[in-house]
């Protein structure tokens, strides 16, 4: 099998075809040019991996080939040969793009040498390419990576929605992915060119959030000063995400009511009305629905909001995305640093799989960041990697970190959640949670057919699901499924 493509430009016959002796004898598939236009020719028709070009050629130079290659063929990498005295173009040609240059004289194993690094580094970049694209062609969509069947679902819905103008609102546990989702559909949106703002509705009380979202006139309240427009108009032909929807007070709920209905509104303080046309979507940790119930969130607004639900499902019901977006992370953090992607330890990936990441995707982004780094130069992350603690029992062997998370919850027979002190009762709960998640994974969360095999009626399902608090009970609304 070729270990790569390569083209050698060179006007000097000897040493061109020594170069091209060289390489082809440790298995490279070579090509050769004699002139920089022959060179620029066979640069612009081919796709080689790495070209090795003399900077001094008659026709076009080694500069010229440089930027050609760039522009027609971004992953090829080129290697420049310099004469003593002219590594300042030699600098100029890596600003240019250039991997790296040899100066003349030099021992061919001082070029094999180079050139087996620079291949390294074509092989890995190609390989990262394919694995994204394969990534993004398969289960991803806008940066959203899912695998598991309801993230599939997931991710067909927001395709489909992005090009629309509905209000979407998402639902999702803290750092599920809501912003996100917020953003792929922007971005995937005939709006795309316009403005996507972004409001958290939690972080403000009720007076300054509403002039927040809707602007004030000059002298409104103490303090303002000068006519202030708000996110709604900033967000005209954009987008407005609205996360954390359900802490918005009554006031404000009436205020959003009207501008979603008429698309209307009037700054604090003033009378003229503004018209504006903005995409809304909202995000909540909140089961909107019970809020409705219990009265503290208008059931007008909530429909007016509900009109596509989005459930993002937590980590611990999507396994089989943890180990997707861990690759990914390592696959992203070895392309930042420029090394090759780390992997896995079988440990490390045991731990991965049990834990239940109670953060969400956030939670293992930041296991995984913390873990590479870690790791340090070690070709394999290890359990340790992952906890970060330094007297971790993964490593000892020994009890349990206070504190720790990962060392708490995973160690086999520990105090915290399993063994000792723990009632029958208790631990039958505990797996009959584990239980009815995997079922339900397995029959792509088909309530039906995982009450059949769990030999459950529906509603005893339902119940079951409700007071072990997984997330499907939230079943969108008759007739409002997109
Ligand atoms: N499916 C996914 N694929 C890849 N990355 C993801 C996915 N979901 C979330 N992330 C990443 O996890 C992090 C948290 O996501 P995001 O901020 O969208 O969560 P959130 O639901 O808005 O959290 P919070 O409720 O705490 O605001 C981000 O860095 C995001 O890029
Ligand atoms: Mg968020």
């Amino acid at each position: 099998m070729s270990l790569g493509s390569i083209l050698v430009i060179d006007d000097e016959p000897l040493m061109r075809l020594s170069m091209v002796d060289a390489l082809q004898a440790i298995g490279y598939e070579v090509r050769d040019a004699s002139t920089g236009n022959e060179g620029l020719d066979k640069v612009r028709k081919g796709r080689f991996d790495v070209v090795i070009t003399d900077l001094r050629l008659p026709g076009a130079d080694g500069l010229e080939i440089v930027q050609t290659c760039k522009k027609h063929h971004p992953s090829t990498e080129v290697i420049l040969i310099t004469a003593h005295g002219s590594v300042d173009t030699a600098v100029q040609a890596m600003k240019h793009g250039a991997y790296d240059y040899i100066t003349k004289p030099f021992s061919m194993e001082e070029l094999l040498l180079i050139v087996e690094r620079v291949s390294k580094v074509v092989v890995l970049q190609k390989e990262n390419r394919e694995l994204r694209e394969e990534l993004e062609q398969k289960f991803s969509f806008g940066g959203i990576i899912g695998k598991n069947r309801r993230m599939q679902e997931v991710l067909e819905k927001v395709k489909i929605v992005s090009s629309t103008d509905a209000t979407v609102l998402v639902y999702g546990e803290s750092g599920t992915g809501k912003e996100l989702i917020a953003n792929a559909i922007h971005r995937n949106s005939p709006r795309s060119q316009h403005a996507l703002i972004k409001v958290s509705c939690a972080a403000l009380p009720e007076t300054l959030l509403e002039a927040e979202l809707f602007g004030h006139e000059k002298g409104a309240f103490t303090g303002a000063l000068k006519q202030r427009r708000g996110r709604f108009e900033l967000a005209h032909q954009g987008t407005l995400f609205l996360d954390e929807i359900g802490e918005i007070s009554p006031l404000v709920q009436i205020k959003l009511l009207r501008v979603l209905q008429e698309r209307q509104f009037e700054r604090v303080g003033g009378n003229e009305t503004i018209e504006v046309d903005v995409r809304v979507v909202c995000a909540t940790q909140k089961n909107l629905k019970r809020e409705v119930e219990q009265g503290r969130f208008r059931e007008d607004l909530y429909y007016r909001l509900n009109v596509v639900p989005v459930q993002i499902p937590p980590m611990r019901e999507r396994k089989e995305d943890v180990f997707v977006i861990a690759e990914h992370l390592l696959q992203r953090l070895a392309m930042r640093n420029q090394q090759e992607p780390k992997q896995f330890s079988r440990q490390a990936k045991e731990v991965l799989m049990r834990y239940s990441f109670p953060g969400n995707v956030r939670e293992l982004e930041n296991t995984v960041e913390r873990a590479v780094a870690l790791a340090q130069n070690a070709d394999e992350v290890q359990a340790w990697d992952l906890c970060g603690q330094s007297h971790c029992s993964y490593r000892s062997g020994g009890e349990p970190q206070a504190g720790c998370g990962f060392c708490e919850e995973l160690q086999p027979g520990k105090k915290s959640q399993r063994g000792n002190g723990e009632t029958l009762a208790v631990a039958r709960e505990r797996f009959e949670r584990v239980h009815i998640i995997d079922i339900l994974n397995q029959t792509g969360w088909s309530k039906t057919m995982a009450a059949k095999v769990l030999g459950l009626s529906r509603k005893s399902l339902w119940e079951k699901c409700k007071r072990y608090d997984i997330s499907s009970v939230d079943e969108p609304e008759e007739g409002q499924t997109l």
